[in-house]
């Protein structure tokens, strides 16, 4: 993981290496069962090359205390490591670009579940697995089980921790999910 690390600091595949301080590769434990994956750095993480550090990140840091997970117990990454100018959506070029790293880093890490983040990390990952994708709002705190090369994954999707910041009726679904992720945990005995 430290030579993937390495490889996304020095990237410059798609035109966003030019703009960055930082490039964010991930952070956490490699030998994480829970793997959380969000969007695209933003101003903080982009300053100091960590995933989730700003208003998002407390938010985050909530929800994963909520049901007794610490940053050191999982693995949390992007689907695109560098940060797009004035925090704007990532081009489908730019998740093209970038979506190979995420896809060595689940290699590597083996997580028994994968929990996403928003639209962009909820649409690739479903997709990578095989499964048809449909709004976050209709999906989001659903289980899907996907087979893999080292065996069964479990899929949640999520709301992004960023859309709690100003609505509170999200923040509320965002908890439950995560209550959710606590159930799925205990039944597989994580
Ligand atoms: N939003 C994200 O999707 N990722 C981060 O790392 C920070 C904010």
């Amino acid at each position: 993981m430290k030579k993937l690390e390495e490889k996304i600091r020095n990237c410059r595949k798609c035109p966003l290496w030019q703009l960055r301080t930082n490039p964010v590769p991930g952070a956490g434990s490699y030998d994480a069962k829970v793997m959380l994956v969000g969007e695209a750095p933003g101003y903080w993480e982009d300053q100091q090359g960590l995933p989730f550090v700003g208003k998002a990140g407390k938010v985050l840091d909530e929800l994963l205390a909520s049901i007794g997970l610490s940053r050191g117990e999982v693995y949390i990454t992007n689907i695109v490591k560098c940060r797009p100018p004035n925090n704007r959506d990532p081009t489908e070029e730019e998740i093209k670009a970038c979506s190979p790293y995420l896809d060595a880093q689940i290699d590597i890490i083996k997580p028994k579940v994968i929990v996403t983040l928003g639209r962009f990390s909820t649409s690739y990952i479903l997709k990578k697995f095989g499964f048809t994708v449909e709004g976050i709002s209709k999906i989001h705190g659903k289980v899907f089980e996907a087979r893999t090369l080292f065996g069964k994954v479990y899929i949640i999707p999520m709301y992004h921790p960023a859309v709690a910041l100003y609505r509170p009726q999200l923040r509320e679904e965002l908890k439950e999910d995560f209550k959710k992720l606590r159930e799925l945990l205990n039944s597989i005995k994580i």
